[in-house]
């Protein structure tokens, strides 16, 4: 009996057996899967197509478009930046190289902020530090039905990639971009304060998987010495920045978030939660105003 990509005499399963095979040679955890996901992009057939049509033949063009991704899948380059798009909070992000690549991981700042302000009819003011792609802010958009976004990023270019999603995903009405550093054109209170700042601590960036030291942007990883630098200049401008009953919402790398708490609570603000990722990491350290 032959298996889904058991292809004898069929070009499309050949070719996904010859892909499958370079790609677990190359150490990739998901080989026939990332392989089925390249043959889409460059064929056009849909995983479940190419599983009904595995006997047809693929154009020499197709074939060789299909070889290339798979070599640069080979060489540890992401799925989503060859895609030029990840999935996140369900929804579809262009990426490029001026922006990071969305983790799974950072739907945690999402879902701390939905469980802190439950009303998804309430007209609120969000504001994005370091917005990238623009998907955290962009999710609460799209959650919040009456909410506004402003989404802040130093990269005029990762700032033109967020607008085109805003846009993609038909937000671009309550989303207002601005390249700069992090609140300092801005005065105002916003209702809630979400934010993924770089914080890798520069001398770990060079031991990190090619994967993330060879695709997101150096700006996007490096937190400085200790990871924190950007968690210093953050904590006093969104203390500024925080409405009354506001809720700020940051990520953390592992083991950061005591001291991300202390930042905090130095520049006033009070500590509501530590919200743990799916793994069980304290991924989302979530403050507001002291009460009075
Ligand atoms: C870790 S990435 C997060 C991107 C996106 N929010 C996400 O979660 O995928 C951090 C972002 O902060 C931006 N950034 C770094 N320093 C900044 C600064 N001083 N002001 C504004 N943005 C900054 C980087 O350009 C990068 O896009």
């Amino acid at each position: 009996m032959s298996g889904p990509d058991d292809a004898s005499g069929s070009a499309i399963g050949k070719a996904l057996c010859a892909g499958t095979a370079t790609l677990r040679q190359a150490g990739i955890d998901q080989p026939r899967h990332e392989a089925r996901l390249l043959l889409e992009a460059a064929s056009g057939l849909s995983p479940a197509a190419q599983l009904s049509d595995r006997h047809a033949a693929l154009a020499d063009a197709t074939l060789q478009s299909f070889h290339r991704l798979v070599a640069r899948r080979a060489a540890q380059e992401p799925v989503s930046r060859i895609l030029g798009r990840r999935e996140f909070w369900s929804l579809a992000f262009a990426v490029t190289p001026d922006t990071l690549d969305p983790r799974p991981d950072t739907e945690t700042v999402v879902e701390a902020v939905l469980a802190a302000r439950p009303d998804r009819a309430a007209p609120l003011r969000v504001l994005d530090l370091g917005t990238g792609t623009g998907c955290i802010v962009l999710a609460l958009l799209h959650e919040y039905r009456h909410a506004l976004g402003v989404a802040v990023d130093r990269s005029p270019a990762a700032i033109a990639v967020a607008q085109g999603n805003a846009r993609a995903l038909g937000l671009a009405d309550r989303f207002l971009p601005l390249a700069g550093d992090w609140a300092a054109a801005l005065t105002g209170a916003f209702d809630v304060i979400v934010s993924n700042p770089p914080y890798i601590p520069g001398g770990e960036i060079a031991g990190l998987a090619p994967e993330v030291r060879c695709h997101d942007p150096r700006d996007a990883l490096d937190g400085g010495a200790d990871g924190l630098d950007a968690y210093r200049a953050l904590a006093s401008c969104v203390a500024r920045h925080i409405a009354p009953d506001g809720v700020i919402a940051l990520e953390v790398g592992a083991g950061q978030a005591p001291a991300v708490a202390a930042l905090l609570s130095a520049a006033h603000l009070r500590i509501h939660d530590i919200r743990a990722d799916l793994a069980g990491i304290p991924r989302c350290v979530v403050a507001g105003q002291q009460p009075g």
